[in-house]
C-alpha cells in the first residue's frame, strides 16, 4: 500500500530539496511549516498537500500531520536551529528552544504520524536530522549539540521500538548552505575558511543531505535502520590536509 510522505520543514533548504527529489520519483507529499505563502507555492509546484503549524505547538503539529491522511509511507522531520554561543551566554530559553524545536518536536511528529505509518505496513521510514557537532566537539555548540544528541538517541530508541515495520535513521550534516546557515555562509571569507576545515574542501549543499534522506526513505535502504549517517565532507572523522 502506498501513502504520502510527510516533510515537517518541507519548505526549508534541505526539506524542499528532499521534496523535489521525492516528487521526481513519483512520491505523493504532505508539507508542513509555518509560512503559508511559501508552503502553498511549493505544494502547488509539486502537487502536494500541505498544512501550517508551529512545531512548538503540539496540538497544531498533530493536526497538521493528521491532515496528511492515512496510510503514510514516510516522515522526515527537517526543522532545526543553529545556536552558536559560548557556554556563559547560553540562556535556559536558548537551551529549551533548541531542545523543543529539534528533539521534542521530532518526538511529537513521530507520535502523531505513528498510526498512519503503521497502517502502511512494512517499509515505512522515518528520517531525523542531527549535526556533525554531536559526534565531534566544537566550541560554541553546547546548546545545539545537546539538543541534536537527543535527536540521535531518539532515532536509535525509535528504531528499536518500531522495528520491524518502520525503519528510523538520522542524517547528520556539517555546515550546509540553506536559509538556516545564512548567518555563517553569507560572508564569503568566513564560508571559505569553514569549507577548508572539511577534507572534501567545500560546504554542504541542500542536495547532499536531501539525497541521503531520499535514499533512506526508499526501498533500496530496506535493511538499514537505527543509523546516524554523516553527510559532512569528512569533517566529523577526518583531519583536513594542511
Ligand atoms: N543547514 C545546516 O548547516 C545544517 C547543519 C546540520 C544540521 N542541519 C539540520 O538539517 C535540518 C534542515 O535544516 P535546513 O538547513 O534545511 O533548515 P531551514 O532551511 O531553516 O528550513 C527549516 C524548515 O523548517 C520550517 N520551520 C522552522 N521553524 C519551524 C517551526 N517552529 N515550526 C514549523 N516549521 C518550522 C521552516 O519553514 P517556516 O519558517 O515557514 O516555518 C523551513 O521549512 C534541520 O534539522 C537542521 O538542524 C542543518
Amino acid at each position: 500500500m502506498s501513502g504520502r510522505i510527510v516533510i515537517v520543514g518541507g519548505t526549508g533548504g534541505i526539506g524542499a530539496a528532499l521534496a523535489r527529489r521525492l516528487h521526481a520519483r513519483g512520491a505523493p507529499l504532505h508539507l508542513i511549516a509555518r509560512d503559508t505563502t511559501r508552503l502553498a507555492a511549493l505544494a502547488g509546484e509539486l502537487g502536494a498537500s500541505f498544512a501550517t503549524a508551529d512545531v512548538a505547538d503540539a496540538t497544531a503539529l498533530r493536526a497538521a500531520i493528521e491532515a496528511a491522511g492515512s496510510p503514510l509511507s514516510g516522515l522526515a522531520y527537517a526543522v532545526g536551529t543553529i545556536t552558536l554561543k559560548p557556554l556563559a551566554r547560553v540562556s535556559p530559553a536558548d537551551a529549551e528552544r533548541d531542545f523543543r524545536l529539534n528533539a521534542l518536536g521530532a518526538l511529537l511528529a513521530v507520535q502523531a504520524a505513528l498510526p498512519a505509518l503503521r497502517a502502511h505496513g512494512a517499509g515505512a521510514s522515518i528520517i531525523l536530522f542531527s549535526t556533525v557537532a554531536v559526534g565531534r566537539g566544537f566550541p560554541m555548540h553546547v546548546s545545539i549539540a545537546m539538543a541534536k544528541g537527543a535527536v540521535e538517541a531518539l532515532g536509535r530508541a525509535l528504531a528499536a521500538e518500531l522495528a520491524p515495520e518502520i525503519r528510523v535513521n538520522v542524517v547528520a550534516p556539517s555546515l550546509t548552505r540553506t536559509p538556516l546557515s545564512e548567518g555563517l555562509t553569507r560572508n564569503a571569507a568566513m564560508a571559505e575558511a569553514i569549507a577548508r576545515q572539511h577534507p572534501l574542501r567545500r560546504l554542504g549543499e541542500a542536495e547532499d543531505a536531501a539525497a541521503m534522506a531520499a535514499f533512506l526513505l526508499g526501498p533500496e535502504a530496506s535493511w538499514i535502520t537505527g543509523q546516524v549517517i554523516a553527510v559532512d565532507g569528512g569533517r566529523g572523522t577526518l583531519e583536513p590536509k594542511p
